[in-house]
Formats: structure tokens, C-alpha cells, sequence
């Protein structure tokens, strides 16, 4: 089998193939015949050396993947070989490869959707879209006709939050992104209105009506976090889900929160599927399907071969793409 491998961090550039030993079936696990990885701003900050105490090096990065059962491990029940899935490799990440062994409780069938999903669109959907979804339903618990504010608002994650809010009954669903040229991409990922972010609390609380937003969604981080709150109607929350920025934590008084009734909430699909599998592969399927009824769409930014997933790498370092890049292997 041919993988991805990265030695010592170094970058996009320290990605390097390999050929392996093919996988075999291990219990428990389902084996699969990789079609398609899923490319996000995680690899960029793995291929640095970011998290080498959580995944230490050498390492095969990608935490998604579709392709076809090639085979099934003892105890493993509800799938057979030749099926078409995708897959969260967020625990053991081995993505990038043309094999992969894979937990069938982060697998989705994607012949059980009620509606065709190509494999493509699978793997460049299944994290960020189960992501967005959790955030949205399960972490904020959204009600009808809540105005929310995302950062990143077209990038990856953030192009399915801003249409899984509007698509689960948002009232405005605004967003900030890094420059002028991504404002008029709004309409595409479901916003109301895209304003350029050195600019957005006035932005927010302009399009408000100055009373604010009832929560934000950030994947960027930095000291931008901060001013997030500034933005917040009484009991608004904000959601942290992403440090793109690569800037330092900012710190923020606990008594602050309580004297200024704003809400903090944090979510990480890595730990929270850990803990919590079931949810975590029920949400899948159920924003899997909600891609497949075209309710929401993904935006593919390009399909790179295995071979060229530095190249992949570099161009989401310069924060061009828009929606997700994918290896075809
Ligand atoms: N919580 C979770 O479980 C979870 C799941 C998936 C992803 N994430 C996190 O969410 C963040 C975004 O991931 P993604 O897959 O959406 O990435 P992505 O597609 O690469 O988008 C990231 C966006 O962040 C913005 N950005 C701001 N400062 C940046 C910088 N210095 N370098 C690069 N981009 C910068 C850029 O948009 P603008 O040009 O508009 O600024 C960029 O398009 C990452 O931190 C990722 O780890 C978290």
C-alpha cells in the first residue's frame, strides 16, 4: 500500500510517500480501500510538529476518508466488503494512505443515506459537516430564529456552519472572513451578509440592529476571541472550535463572564467522539444525509493525487481556498 508519512516536523514540505506492507484486518475494525482523504488546516498544523505529544512522529496524517469495505474484522457487525463509506480517522489519523483501517462506529454507509453521495464530496464533508452539526444542535442547542455570527465563515468548517444554521432555522446568519475578495461568496454557504474581520463588531452590531448576535462560532482564535464577546446579546454564547490564526491563547476573567452574562462553550470532535462514539456517528449519518438531500452542498476547492499532498498543504498555509481540498488516491 502507498502512504503519506511525515518524519520530523518541517512542514508541508516534510510529507513524503512511502510504500507499506498492505493492512490486514484488525478486530473490531473494518479494512477499507481508500478512494478519497479529506484535506483541513490540521494537517498544516500536524505537518509543523503542533500536536507531536498527542501524535507523535513518524506519523500518517488524515482524519477522514471514503472508499469501499475491502474487509471485515472479527466482531464487526452491518457492513459488507465492496460497500461504499466514508469514515473519521480522528483517533489513529492514517488517512492519507491507500488502505486504512477504520472504527465502524465513526463509518457511515453511504448506500444508506436515502440519496447518492459521491465519494468525493464524502470525505471532503464528513469532519467538518459532523462538526458544524454537533456545534450547532448539540453544544449551543440553537433555537428557531437565533442570529448567529461564524469566523472563517468560508473556509472548511466554517462554510457548513454558516448552512447548517440557516438550513436548521437560523434567523441572520452572518460571518467574517480574511478578505474582501471572500465577502461576496455569502449567498453560496447560506449568509446573510460576509463582512472583512477587522471590521466586524461594528459589522455585527450594524446588521443587528445593535443588539448583537445571539451566538458566535470561532475557529480562528487569537485576540479576535476576545472582541467576539463584545458581540454577544445577554445569554449569547461563544463557541470556540479552532485556533486557524496559530496566534497565542488569549486569557479571559471568569468574573468578567459573570458580571457581563455571556456564555463560554468549547467542542473538539476528537475527544467528544472519543467519549461519546454513538452520537458522534449518528450525527454523521444524519448530516451525511442531509448533504445527500441537498440541502446543504460542499465546495471542493481541488483533488490532488496522493503524491502531491504537500502541494495540497502549502495552498491552505496561504489561506486562498475556499471549502475543502481532497487526495484522490
Ligand atoms: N472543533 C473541531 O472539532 C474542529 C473540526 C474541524 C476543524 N477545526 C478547526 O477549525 C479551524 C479551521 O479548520 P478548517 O478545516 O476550516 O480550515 P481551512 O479550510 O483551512 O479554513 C481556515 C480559515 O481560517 C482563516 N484563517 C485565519 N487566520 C489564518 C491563518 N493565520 N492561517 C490560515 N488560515 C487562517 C482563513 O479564512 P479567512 O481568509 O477568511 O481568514 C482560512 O480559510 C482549524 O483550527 C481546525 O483545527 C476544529
Amino acid at each position: 500500500m502507498k502512504a503519506i508519512v511525515i518524519d520530523q516536523p518541517g512542514g508541508p514540505a516534510s510529507l513524503k510517500l512511502h510504500e507499506k506492507p498492505d493492512l490486514q484486518p484488525a478486530p473490531g475494525m473494518l479494512t477499507i480501500d481508500v478512494a478519497y482523504a479529506g484535506v483541513g488546516y490540521f494537517e498544516v498544523l500536524l505537518s509543523r510538529g503542533e500536536f507531536t505529544s498527542v501524535f507523535p512522529m513518524p506519523l500518517t496524517p488524515g482524519l477522514e476518508v471514503s472508499g469501499y469495505v475491502r474487509a471485515i474484522g472479527e466482531g464487526v457487525e452491518g457492513f459488507y466488503v465492496g460497500q461504499p463509506v466514508a469514515s473519521m480517522t480522528l483517533h489513529h489519523l492514517n488517512g492519507f494512505a491507500s488502505m486504512a483501517n477504520v472504527r465502524p462506529d465513526l463509518t457511515v454507509p453511504l448506500d444508506q443515506l436515502g440519496a447518492d453521495l459521491d465519494l468525493a464530496t464524502a470525505a471532503a464533508s464528513i469532519v467538518n459537516l459532523t462538526t458544524a452539526y454537533l456545534a450547532i444542535k448539540n453544544v449551543y442547542r440553537m433555537r428557531t430564529g437565533d442570529d448567529i455570527l461564524v469566523h472563517a465563515a468560508v473556509g472548511g468548517l466554517g462554510s457548513f456552519l454558516g448552512q447548517v444554521a440557516k438550513h436548521l432555522g437560523a434567523g441572520k446568519v452572518l460571518g467574517t472572513v480574511g478578505s474582501s475578495q471572500k465577502v461576496k461568496l455569502a449567498a453560496s454557504f447560506g449568509y446573510d451578509e460576509l463582512f472583512v474581520r477587522s471590521d466586524f463588531v461594528e459589522q455585527t452590531l450594524k446588521a443587528t440592529g445593535r443588539k448583537g448576535v445571539h451566538a458566535v462560532f470561532d475557529p480562528v482564535g487569537g485576540t479576535m476571541r476576545k472582541q467576539s464577546l463584545e458581540v454577544l446579546r445577554p445569554l449569547g454564547q461563544l463557541v470556540v472550535v479552532g485556533n486557524a490564526s496559530g496566534e497565542q491563547d488569549v486569557s479571559h476573567s471568569f468574573n468578567e463572564i459573570w458580571f457581563s452574562n455571556r456564555q463560554l462553550a468549547g467542542f473538539t470532535l476528537g475527544g467528544y467522539s472519543d467519549s461519546n462514539p454513538v452520537e458522534t456517528g449518528k450525527a454523521a449519518r444524519e448530516a451525511l444525509s442531509m448533504l445527500a438531500r441537498k440541502e446543504i452542498h460542499a465546495e471542493i476547492h481541488g483533488v490532488y493525487p496522493l503524491e502531491n499532498a504537500a502541494e495540497a498543504l502549502a495552498l491552505l498555509e496561504e489561506k486562498n481556498t475556499v471549502g475543502k481540498l481532497v487526495l484522490q488516491i
